[in-house]
């Protein structure tokens, strides 16, 4: 199919309005945080400017939205030399270092004006963005470079295109309005979100690689990454702090040039101020520690630099670093410890996972004594023995983190290397590692260790919220074989339960068995298992630890499903169906199928319903607008696949079908239909194009063929 081509001088000026209108978005979105439309419809705008430039590749320009991720993989990257050394800072970590800097700075200032603009500093990685003149006297991006040691760095330009917070072009009216050339240079911080951050170790877990440490690193990491395509997928963003003119701070000062940044469109941290005491500057901290776990990116501290550019001058730098700027840095959370020993953890799933056992050690308000080494590869990758010394990290969540070893005059190296087990360190039967995964299994289906872990996943507040199920009740009810499976917890009754028991260390006395459960707690226990039986669908399949089957993804699918007896349908009959949902993939659905085709799972599903366990859930609302119609999709339609017009089809009411009946209301036809789209005409059933489809979903009708 053609569309009639639009006549010149038309394609070029709808070109400049589509660049405006998407370059206007991607700023209210990423940088504002405040989207006036729907990703649908930035989407269209951007598939029509694609069109357009396609049609028109002579109109093509280095600057439109179009050209984020350009290009091919590079080879490597070239280095750059910076137009102006790129400084590190100075720290300061108490208030009597703050203090002492600010006395050093006011003698040197000798009655210049002294006030700073405190910043905050985040966890990521500097880079300088050079802008050069466009033809239409813009400024344009010209190069993106990494600070290197901080003479030279690495061009990255490619990589920083993806990032949508940092401005292609600048119009000539944003700069003229300031008096700035068209030849200028921002810095800033390259970093990731820890959404982003999130999401990139939960993808690298599904593909069997061990998890990034930190944003940090994993954006150090994404801005090195060859492939373009990769790094717009990351999502990194750019917050700019300096505007460098001929190779020169912007002479109006520290707190204009984040204003005159913020106005030519940069992502300009909001969190910053004008001080100019010790007690503003001490309160300014205290403000970012508050907001440091809500701010979506990390940051290790607050930076201080001097407002007024003639100070700036008077101070000078060091070879370092400038002396009118200072970072300020958190308290450590991370502390140096040794390891005593690795243990190895059997999960639900089988998984084994090496601990550290630590000499504790108190870090950030908590005593740490273990901390997780992930796998076998993370092991290899840290270099660790036992006995090494080693820094943790605790971040913004609770969960302590290896970072590496230690090793110096004070910190010798450990002696003893770590061979992981062969075999289940609590059942003893063999490990299996999986071709591809990093992860060893006890594949034993009775381990001991994996029914324990299962109790104690189904009891949990987010699963089935059964609160007496602790480690110890857990403990007895399977040494005493009271429960072989989840199933069994709901044949509980209160003289079994009174046959738990714990033991009593009395002094000077041999320890005494009692009763680990009062009438009380054996009431409770009780109550809470029956209630679980109303916990719902998306609850249950959490509770069944199915492999990547985590909450969101349970709800999105009890949702769409609303039944167990439909989901195990599906998963048996058809399990493509199980990708209809949203966020799932072939490899969720594999899970799910490779999960329902076990007999002894589907046993399971089957004993929990006889025990009374709802398995439904309210499905999601569905539009009624196609209500008791049948549609036939035949051929290749223009922009939709296959699976996205059902999916559209069945949201709103309609049913889908393979073949054309009698019963079929419409076909709908695209390029290369077959032998489906004769038998609608020998039936003489509606056909549709994919167009009038559209229409009729969005309006309930079909508008009047011309
Ligand atoms: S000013 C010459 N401002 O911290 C001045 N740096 O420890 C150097 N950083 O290399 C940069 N937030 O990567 C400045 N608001 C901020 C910052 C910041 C984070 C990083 C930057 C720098 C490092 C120095």
């Amino acid at each position: 199919m053609s569309q009639p081509a639009p006549s010149a001088p038309n394609v070029a000026q709808r070109i400049q309005e589509l660049r405006a209108e998407l370059v206007r978005h991607e700023h209210l979105y990423y940088v504002l945080d405040a989207p006036e439309i729907s990703d649908a419809a930035y989407d269209a705008l951007m598939n029509e400017l694609k069109r357009l430039e396609a049609a028109r590749p002579e109109l093509v320009t280095p600057d439109s939205p179009t050209q984020r991720v350009g290009g091919k993989p590079a080879e490597g990257f070239r280095k750059a030399s910076h137009s102006r050394p790129m400084l590190s800072l100075d720290n300061a970590y108490s208030a009597e270092d703050l203090a002492d800097w600010d006395r050093r700075v006011r003698e040197l200032a000798a009655g210049l004006p002294v006030a700073y603009m405190a910043e905050l500093k985040m966890d990521g990685l500097s880079a300088a963005l050079r802008y050069e003149p466009a033809p239409n006297g813009a400024a344009r991006l010209a190069a993106g470079i990494t600070r290197g040691d901080g003479q030279t760095g690495e061009d990255v330009t490619s990589n920083i295109r993806t990032i949508r917070s940092v401005p292609l072009s600048i119009r000539r009216e944003l700069l003229q309005k300031l008096s700035l050339p068209e030849a200028f240079e921002v810095r800033g911080e390259t970093v990731m979100s820890e959404a982003a951050f999130q999401r990139l170790n939960e993808e690298r877990e599904q593909q069997g690689l061990p998890p990034a440490v930190n944003p940090r690193n994993a954006a150090a990491g994404t801005l090195r990454t060859l492939d373009p395509c990769i790094v717009a997928s990351r999502r990194l963003d750019f917050y700019a702090y300096f505007l460098l003119v001929d190779g020169d701070y912007w002479p109006q000062g520290q707190r204009a040039t984040l204003d005159a940044l913020d106005a030519l469109g940069f992502h300009v941290n909001p969190h910053r101020q004008l001080v100019s005491t010790l007690d503003e500057m001490t309160a300014f901290i205290e403000q970012a520690e508050s907001i440091r776990a809500e701010l979506g990116y990390e940051i290790d501290g607050v930076v201080f630099k001097v407002d007024s550019y003639a100070t700036q001058q008077r101070l000078g730098s060091t070879g370092r670093a400038p002396r009118w700027a200072i970072a300020y840095k958190f308290t450590a959370r991370s502390g140096v410890t040794r390891v005593l020993g690795i243990t190895v953890q059997v999960g639900r799933t089988g998984k084994l996972t090496p601990v550290a056992e630590l000499d504790p050690v108190f870090i950030g308000g908590t005593t740490v004594s273990r901390a997780t080494l992930h796998n076998a590869d993370f092991i290899a990758g840290l270099g660790l023995r036992i006995g090494d010394w080693i820094k943790v990290e605790r971040g913004g969540d609770v969960i302590p983190k290896v970072v590496e070893v230690v090793h110096d005059s004070d910190h010798p190296r450990g002696k003893l290397s770590f061979s992981f087990p062969l075999v289940c360190p609590e059942c003893k039967s063999a490990v299996v590692r999986v071709q591809g995964e990093v992860d060893w299994r006890c594949v034993n289906a009775d381990c001991p260790a994996k029914l324990r872990e299962s109790l104690l996943h189904f009891g949990r507040r987010e699963v089935m919220n059964i609160e007496g199920l602790g480690e110890a009740v857990v403990q007895q009810l399977l040494e005493r074989q009271l429960v072989k499976s989840v199933a069994d917890l709901y044949r509980l009754n209160d003289s079994l339960l009174l046959t738990l028991e714990k033991e009593v260390t009395r002094p000077n006395k041999a320890p005494k068995k009692e009763h680990l459960l009062g009438p009380k707690a054996r009431a409770a226990l009780l109550g809470e298992i029956e209630e679980s039986k109303h916990a719902g669908l998306a609850r249950v399949l959490m509770g069944l630890g199915i492999r990547y089957v985590g909450e969101r993804t349970a709800e999105l699918i009890a949702g769409e499903f609303g039944d167990m007896d439909a989901l195990q349908r599906a998963a048996e009959i058809a399990p493509e169906k199980l990708e209809r949902v949203e966020e799932v993939g072939p490899q969720i659905s594999g899970a799910i199928a490779e999960f329902f085709a076990q007999p002894a799972n589907r046993a399971l599903v089957h004993s929990l319903k006889d025990a009374g366990v709802g398995m439904t859930a309210e499905k999601k609302r569905r539009s009624e607008k196609l209500a008791g119609l049948t549609f036939v999709l035949t051929g290749t339609l223009p922009t939709l696949t296959r699976d996205e017009a059902e999916r559209m089809i069945e949201a709103a009411g309609g049913k889908t079908a393979g073949s054309v009946s009698k019963k079929t209301n419409y076909v709908v036809a695209g390029e290369e239909a077959g032998s489906k789209l004769n038998k609608a005409r020998e039936l003489k059933i509606r056909v549709l194009n994919e167009a009038e489809l559209l229409a009729l979903l969005e309006n309930g009708a079909i508008p009047d063929q011309a």
